[in-house]
C-alpha cells in the first residue's frame, strides 16, 4: 500500500508544541495506534518539537505520516530545522547531556520511545530527525 502525504506543522512558538502534539495524537488514533503507542508519539513529538523552538532560534518543521510495511502501520515523524546544529550528537543522544539547562533526556527519550530513530546534523546546517513508531508499539515488543 502506498504512504500517504505528510501533513507539515511548522513550529516558531511555544503554542505550536501543543499543536503539533495534538496532530500527532489525532493522526495516530485514526491508523488505529494503541493507546500506548499514541502517547509514546504524542510525547516524541512533544519533545523534537520543543527542541525546535527552544534550541534553534528559527524554529523548524514536525512533518507526520502514516506509513506502511508488511500488514504493519505505523507514523513517522520527520523534525527538520536550518538551525545551529549539534556539534556532537553522540553526546546529545546520551543521557543527561544538555546545553541549555534541560533535563537534557529529550532525544534519548526519542529514541527509546520509537521503533525507529535516526538523527543526522551539520553545525551551521541544521538538524533532521527522522522516527517511526510501528502499530505494535515499542514497548509492547518482548
Ligand atoms: N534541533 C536542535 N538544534 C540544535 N541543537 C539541538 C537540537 N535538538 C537538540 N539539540 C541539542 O541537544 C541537546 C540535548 O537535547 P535533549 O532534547 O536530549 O535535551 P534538552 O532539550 O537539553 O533537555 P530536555 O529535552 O530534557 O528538556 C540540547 O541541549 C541541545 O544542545
Ligand atoms: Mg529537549
Amino acid at each position: 500500500m502506498k504512504n500517504e502525504p505528510g501533513m507539515m506543522v511548522a513550529v516558531t512558538q511555544e503554542w505550536h508544541v501543543a499543536r503539533a502534539q495534538r496532530a500527532a495524537t489525532a493522526l495516530a488514533r485514526s491508523v488505529g495506534l494503541s493507546q500506548v503507542a499514541v502517547y509514546s508519539l504524542a510525547t516524541s513529538v512533544s519533545e523534537l518539537a520543543n527542541n525546535l523552538f527552544f534550541h534553534t532560534r528559527v524554529g523548524g518543521t514536525i512533518t507526520l505520516r502514516a506509513v506502511r510495511q508488511n500488514g504493519s502501520v505505523g507514523v513517522e515523524i520527520v523534525a527538520e530545522d536550518d538551525g545551529p546544529g549539534i556539534a556532537d550528537v553522540d553526546s546529545a543522544m546520551r543521557d543527561g547531556f544538555t546545553t541549555n539547562g534541560g533535563l537534557g533526556v529529550g532525544l534519548p527519550g526519542v529514541k527509546r520511545l520509537m521503533d525507529e530513530f535516526e538523527i543526522e546534523s551539520q553545525v551551521g546546517a541544521g538538524t533532521r530527525v527522522v522516527a517511526v513508531i510501528w502499530s505494535a508499539g515499542a514497548t509492547l515488543q518482548p
